[in-house]
């Protein structure tokens, strides 16, 4: 942790938390047996980012595609969540950290929608890291609701067409308000984004690891920061134009 240079850490983490279900397998053990444990990452990795000093931590805990995995494996999950986002929010007000879901909400089974009402609204004065827990989330279907909120204001007379631009599309995102990630991590060895921030990671470093989800600690979490730390964003500029821009500051 000491190697970590305090003034260029990203400010925003994404992670796709891959591998749950592999893990288990690859011990003869049921695919929710993995889900249980990458809870214990959740926890750990959301204690890492706070002492690190991150400032958001975005998670992509289920995506709308993953309503199409068996019913048992989806029932699971939900009851999963509803358990654990209960069961967290003593840490979470601990620790000073803000819990925020995006997604697709409306999909969610009520108890499930009424325990992230009430973790959201217990957590809501704390001015730590802020937690986002990508639920029921795609980007593809986040984005198509933003042209549906931006056409509806446009037909209301309250916005001119031309004058959509970047900054107002995002704040039609369920991401309003928070800066694009720095930082996307993906586990367990595959390499894709799979419907995840699509709009916000147009810039973000990428890091894919073969650790799965579960295995997934603290050390793994300096390990791409420091990779982070190593990699020069250019922004479709130059070498030369970064590197002076650097020596003129
Ligand atoms: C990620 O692990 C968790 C969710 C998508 C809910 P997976 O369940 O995708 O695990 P693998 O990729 O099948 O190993
Ligand atoms: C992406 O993982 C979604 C989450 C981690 C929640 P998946 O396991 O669903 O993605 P694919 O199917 O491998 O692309
Ligand atoms: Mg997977």
């Amino acid at each position: 942790m000491e190697n970590l240079d305090q003034n260029r850490l990203p400010k925003h983490i994404a992670i796709i938390m891959d591998g749950n279900g592999r893990w288990a397998q690859e011990q003869g053990q049921d695919r929710l047996f993995g889900h249980y444990h990458g809870v214990v990452s959740v926890r750990k990795v959301v204690e890492a980012a706070a002492e690190i000093g991150i400032q958001y931590l975005t998670l992509y805990a289920f995506s709308t595609e993953n309503w199409d995995r068996p019913a048992e494996e989806v029932a699971g999950l939900m009851t999963l969540f509803v358990e654990t986002i209960a069961k967290e929010v003593p840490d979470l007000n601990k620790n000073n950290i803000q819990l925020q879901f995006i997604g697709d909400l409306s999909q969610l089974p009520p108890e499930a929608r009424t325990a992230l009402d009430v973790s959201t609204a217990q957590t809501a004065a704390n001015t730590g890291l802020k937690l986002i827990i990508a639920l029921s989330y795609s980007s593809r279907w986040e984005i198509v609701n933003a042209a549906q909120i931006l056409a509806k204001r446009v037909l209301d007379g309250q916005l001119a067409a031309e004058d959509i631009n970047e900054p107002l599309f995002a704040e039609a995102l369920s991401t309003k308000g928070i800066p694009d990630p720095e930082l996307m991590i993906r586990t367990s060895g595959e390499h894709r984004i799979s419907n995840f921030l699509l709009f916000q990671l147009a810039y973000a470093e990428l890091y894919f690891t073969n650790t799965r989800w579960p295995d997934f600690r603290k050390p793994h979490l300096i390990e791409a920061i420091l990779d982070y730390q190593s990699r020069e964003r250019r922004f479709g500029k130059t070498s030369a134009q970064i590197t002076s821009n650097e020596e003129n500051k």
